[in-house]
């Protein structure tokens, strides 16, 4: 309660106050469920937020608890400056201050675009308060002279096509009104959807609740399901995040991550919810996962679905009975285990887009994580979107110093570049650019476009889009801006990418490289006021999920911390 040194004073004076909405004594005894309001002008992706609410509060009531609206930051994927991921530890610190300072015994959260749905976990796991997750779902597909779309790997592909001369101005307006069709998150296996599946895996949705299309009938359904749950959990004041995010759940997740062909944003989100538990995601651990597990599911940009057809296909529950001999179904969950939910998965017969283990669309994971002189703390690369013949490749380096630098030169008819180089962007990390922008994706040279180049070795410290595709090298840590070793690549040096090998290196010799690092190199100019210089201040590497410093939690126990595939959460790794 709001302090004024008087406890009996406090609550008469808030009453007071709610009673002015109209709440009855008896509304006001009940348990009540609080749920964060994302929608917003400025968010398409959440246009059926307000909807979905009104069937969570329905839940809620028909539990004979109390459901409370509450508003907190919305951050779209398009309309952030200068990038959403900059953003997502201020919704993070919202969500969990709004849910700390405000009346509530449990809470719904209703996101779904890219950060949302790890800032609303981040949230959520902190303030350790009874939590489910609602996403708000991904839209349905759209149509253009007889091709499937969505958005938005076919935006890049088609983008793509109009850069290389391919599709005129006239057709790329015509595809411009087709790539989004309706209210909810991109519908490939980009950000959006590898959260959702991410969310429903950990446990924290009902079943079903990261697939279901955005506008069906069956999504409110779901949200009233939600609202149930949410309303049992405020009596039963559990199960808390902090008993679902669990190295358990975190084993799970990492699974299911690389057999979604998932963004590779997930596994930054996945070490920033796992740190706010007191856990920290091995990236080693993250590589071995993915030497075992195959990607199963067949959607863009991986593979040729999108998020309906595998919600039509069964869902998660669907794919996590495909993989149960990787998992750990014992993980709790809001409503059971992990195991109870592998139990509702239907038999989908004749869908071809959840393949079995024997008939995999890939047989190993999304992911690997390549270390090497150039990242000595990792990087990633979603070879499953990759060119396999690109993925042992060794070039010249063409260097970018920035985001502005590479829009400023990538398509100048002067710029010295070859199919077979490797184009590095540096300064584009978490706190280079900042905030990691998803820059990572270069576009292929114009000139070497025109002459149907579709693929090149591309590496960066920045991040990419969960719904790109392509041979390319991110998260490259420490970044180039704190002075890792993507600061010292020079035009023309050789880098050997060997993912079989898991290596990406610069071939310079050791003293040359000594001599280049002894040379200072420019920090980042440190904002002056406000959340920027917070951001710039405190944000740690891509490997520890791009968190503040401040907002991890220590680890549980030693005994957890020691535990496989977990490494103790130092909490400092700028
Ligand atoms: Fe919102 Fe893609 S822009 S999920």
């Amino acid at each position: 309660m709001t302090s004024y040194g008087d406890e009996a004073f406090s609550l008469f004076l808030r009453k007071a106050f709610i009673k002015a909405a109209g709440y009855s004594d008896d509304a006001l005894d009940r348990p009540i469920v609080g749920i964060a309001d994302t929608s917003s002008d400025y968010n398409p992706c959440h246009g059926n937020a307000p909807q979905l609410i009104e069937a969570v509060k329905r839940g809620v009531m028909l539990s004979g608890a109390l459901p409370m609206v509450f508003p907190t930051i919305s951050i779209h994927e398009s309309f952030a400056h200068p990038t959403s991921m900059v953003l997502r530890n201020l919704m993070a610190m919202d969500t969990e201050e709004m849910v700390r300072a405000q009346p509530m015994d449990a809470v719904v959260v209703v996101g779904g675009c890219d950060k949302t749905l790890p800032a609303q976990i981040m949230g959520a796991v902190s303030a350790d308060l009874p939590v489910v997750v609602v996403p708000v779902g991904p839209m349905v597909v759209g149509h253009h002279k007889g091709e499937t779309l969505g958005a938005c790997t076919d935006c890049r592909r088609l983008w793509a096509a109009h850069r290389a001369g391919d599709i005129d101005d006239e057709e790329i307006d015509q595809v411009n009104d087709r790539l989004a069709p309706s209210v909810g998150t991109c519908m490939v296996m980009g950000t959006a959807s590898t959260m959702a599946i991410i969310a429903e895996t950990l446990g924290l949705t009902v079943p079903f609740a990261a697939a279901i299309p955005a506008p069906h009938a069956e999504r409110v359904r779901s949200a009233e399901v939600s609202g149930r749950v949410a309303a049992a959990m405020a009596v039963a004041g559990a199960p808390l995040p902090s008993a679902i995010v669990t190295p358990a759940s975190l084993h799970n997740a990492m699974v299911v991550l690389q057999a979604i062909g998932g963004s590779t944003n997930g596994i930054i989100h996945l070490a920033a919810i796992a740190g706010r538990a007191g856990h920290a995601i091995d990236l080693g651990a993250f590589d071995r996962i993915g030497r075992e597990v195959p990607v199963l599911v067949d959607l863009k940009p991986s593979g040729a679905h999108y998020m309906e057809h595998f919600h039509n296909a069964g869902g998660v529950p669907r794919l996590l009975a495909e993989l149960t001999r990787f998992l750990d179904l014992s993980a709790p969950t809001i409503d059971g285990t992990l195991g109870d939910r592998v139990m509702q998965a239907a038999d989908m017969h004749g869908q071809d887009v959840i393949r079995p283990l024997d008939r995999p669309i890939k047989a190993q994971g999304a992911m690997a994580v390549l270390y090497g002189n150039l990242c000595p703390r990792g990087a990633v690369i979603k070879h499953s979107a990759a060119s396999p013949a690109l993925l042992q490749h060794s070039g010249r380096a063409v260097v970018f110093e920035s985001v502005e630098d590479l829009a400023r030169r990538i398509d100048d008819p002067a710029l010295d570049v070859e199919a077979d180089d490797v184009l590095v962007l540096r300064n584009a990390g978490p706190r280079g650019a900042p905030g990691m922008p998803e820059a990572g994706y270069i576009p292929i040279p114009k000139k070497l476009a025109a002459r149907g180049v579709k693929d090149m070795v591309r590496l960066s410290d920045a991040r990419m889009s969960g719904t790109a595709f392509g041979t390319i090298v991110l998260h490259i840590s420490p970044e180039a801006a704190i002075g890792g070793p993507l600061a010292l690549v020079r035009n023309g040096d050789l880098i050997r990418l060997d993912v079989a090998a898991r290596r990406v290196d610069i071939l310079v010799d050791e003293a040359e490289l000594a001599k280049r690092a002894a040379v200072a190199h420019s920090p980042v100019e440190r904002p002056a006021r406000g959340y920027a210089q917070l951001y710039h201040d405190h944000v740690l590497q891509a490997d520890a999920g791009c968190d503040f410093d401040f907002l991890t939690a220590q680890p549980a126990s030693s005994a957890d911390a020691d535990a496989e595939p977990f490494q103790q959460s130092s909490g400092s790794t700028r």
